[in-house]
This record gives structure tokens, C-alpha cells and sequence, in this order.
């Protein structure tokens, strides 16, 4: 059995990293697997939206692994940084939603891999934090940037240098984490219902609609609207536009095509 596993079924790719023994801390191998997954996920045109999960119930991912980063010289810890930030930065490129399920402890780079998807849910025993200033490291795979952008600078400074863990409802209350659920079946199958009614909207509008909020935000609101008008645009060109504004004149359900 891989260390990243993916599962197809009705247009949601199911995205489990399985190392649990570990608790699915990461290393080079899971890594590199989950770096080739991103890219079939990425290429397959069967899945729609992406539900990430940790393998078991104590762990989402408990971080990067501690035991492969201890020797790491500067340069192979760059190189470690660049390959984690590459691939989530991957995944907030990619067209496809993907679903963050976080199940029990969600630390250092299992935070940031939440934090790379386009939404958290987690269940009520999750924990969420950045225990790298504790190890006298600092987060490495996008941290400091994702978690300061979602919150602000101040409370993103005060998890971090603090090293504290946070509970799924005061991660909540702090917006990162949109719910909470009692358990991991439940969290899943909202997860489930809520792909189902993204999927039923046009597949390429709702790539454009994430690259308008990823890609605009970081730009200044005049650029942004620019950016925005021109997606606008994109979207005209498609198949699926046409149809899904001529179904609504008619009167009946889109039936979209991906094109
Ligand atoms: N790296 C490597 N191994 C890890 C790990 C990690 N991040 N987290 C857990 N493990 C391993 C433990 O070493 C243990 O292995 P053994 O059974 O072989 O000893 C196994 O997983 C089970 O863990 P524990 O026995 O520690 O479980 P626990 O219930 O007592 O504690 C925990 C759970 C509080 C999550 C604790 O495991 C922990 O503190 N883990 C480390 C969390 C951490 O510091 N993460 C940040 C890493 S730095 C980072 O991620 C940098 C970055 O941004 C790129």
C-alpha cells in the first residue's frame, strides 16, 4: 500500500496520506508520492473535487518527519522547504476544489497542507498548530505566508511563536476551519455533499472562480478586478457558459459538458 493513496468515486478523488504508524508525519517518500498523485489528480479529467484526509483517526498529518529533517544540512533543508511549498503551491493552482478533512492532529506541515486546500473541516478531537518555534525551527511548506493571509498577521505571529495547539472550535472561531463535526464519518459525508453541489456547476467556472480569489489576492484591488473581468471573459468563451445561461432562459436543468 502506497504512503499517499487515491481513490476515484463519482467525480470526488479520495486523498489519504497513509503512513499511520507515523501518524502521517511527512518525509521525501510521502512527499514525492504526493507530489505524482497532484499531478494525475491534475490530469484526470474524472475527478472534480478532492477530499484530503489522514489515514486513522488520530491524525490528519502530525507534520513534517522529525526524525528525517534532524541531520538535514541548510541546503538539503531549503530543498526539503521548496519541494513541500511546491507541491501545495500546486494544489492552490490547481482548477479542482480540494477539501481539507482534518482528522485529530493537523501540526507544522499537516497544517499547512490544510491550509493549502480551499476549505478545512475538522472534527471535534482535531488540533491544529505550528509546533516548529518548539523544535527551533520555523514552518517550512508555506506557513508563515498561508496561515498570516487566512488570519491576519497578529494571530498567525501569536500561533507561531507561541507553538501552541488550537481545538477545531477555536480554530473555528479564528475562520479557519469553515466546521466541525463529531466524527470522522460525518465530517466526510458533508465533505461528500458539499463536492456533489460543486460538482454540479460548471467545472471550468468554478477552476476560474478559485484562480480569480487564489491568484487576485495577493494583487492590488485594481489589479484584481482586471484579473477578475478577464476570467469573466474566459468563462465566455466556454461551451458551458452558453449552456448553462441558455438553460436558465429555457427553463430547465445545465447539462455541462467540461468544455
Ligand atoms: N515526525 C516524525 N515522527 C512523528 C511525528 C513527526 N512529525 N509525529 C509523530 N511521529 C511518530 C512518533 O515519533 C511515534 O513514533 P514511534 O511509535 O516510532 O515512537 C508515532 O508517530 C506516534 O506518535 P507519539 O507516540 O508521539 O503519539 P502521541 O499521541 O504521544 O503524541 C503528537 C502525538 C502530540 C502529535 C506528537 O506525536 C507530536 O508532538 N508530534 C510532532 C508534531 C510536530 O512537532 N510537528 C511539526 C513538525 S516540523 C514541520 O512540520 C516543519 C514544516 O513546516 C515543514
Amino acid at each position: 500500500m502506497g504512503k499517499v493513496i487515491l481513490e476515484v468515486k463519482d467525480g470526488i478523488g479520495y486523498l489519504t496520506i497513509n503512513r499511520p504508524d507515523k501518524l502521517n508525519a511527512l518525509n521525501n517518500e510521502v512527499l514525492s508520492e504526493l507530489n505524482t498523485i497532484i499531478d494525475d489528480i491534475n490530469k484526470n479529467s474524472e475527478i472534480r473535487v478532492v477530499i484530503v484526509t489522514g489515514s486513522g483517526e488520530k491524525a490528519f498529518v502530525a507534520g513534517a518527519d522529525i526524525a528525517f529533517m534532524k541531520d538535514l544540512t541548510p541546503k538539503e533543508a531549503v530543498d526539503f522547504a521548496r519541494l513541500g511549498q511546491e507541491i501545495f503551491f500546486k494544489m492552490e493552482q490547481s482548477e479542482k476544489p480540494f477539501i481539507a478533512c482534518v482528522n485529530g492532529y493537523a501540526l507544522g506541515g499537516g497544517f499547512e497542507l490544510a491550509l493549502a486546500c480551499d476549505f478545512i473541516y475538522a472534527t471535534e478531537n482535531a488540533k491544529l498548530g505550528f509546533p516548529e518555534t518548539g523544535l527551533a525551527i520555523i514552518p517550512g511548506f508555506g506557513g508563515t505566508q498561508n496561515l498570516s493571509r487566512l488570519v491576519g498577521k497578529n494571530i498567525a505571529k501569536e500561533l507561531i511563536f507561541t507553538a501552541k495547539m488550537i481545538t477545531a472550535s477555536e480554530a473555528k472561531e479564528l475562520r479557519i476551519v469553515s466546521q466541525v463535526f463529531k466524527t470522522k464519518d460525518e465530517m466526510i459525508k458533508f465533505a461528500e455533499d458539499v463536492a456533489k453541489q460543486i460538482m454540479k456547476n460548471g467545472p471550468i467556472a468554478v477552476g476560474l472562480a478559485k484562480r480569480a480569489i487564489a491568484d487576485g489576492f495577493d494583487l492590488t484591488k485594481e489589479d484584481g478586478l482586471k484579473y477578475e473581468a478577464s476570467l469573466f471573459g474566459v468563462a465566455f468563451s466556454t461551451n458551458d457558459a452558453k449552456e448553462g445561461l441558455t438553460a436558465f432562459l429555457e427553463k430547465r436543468k445545465p447539462e455541462y459538458k467540461n468544455s
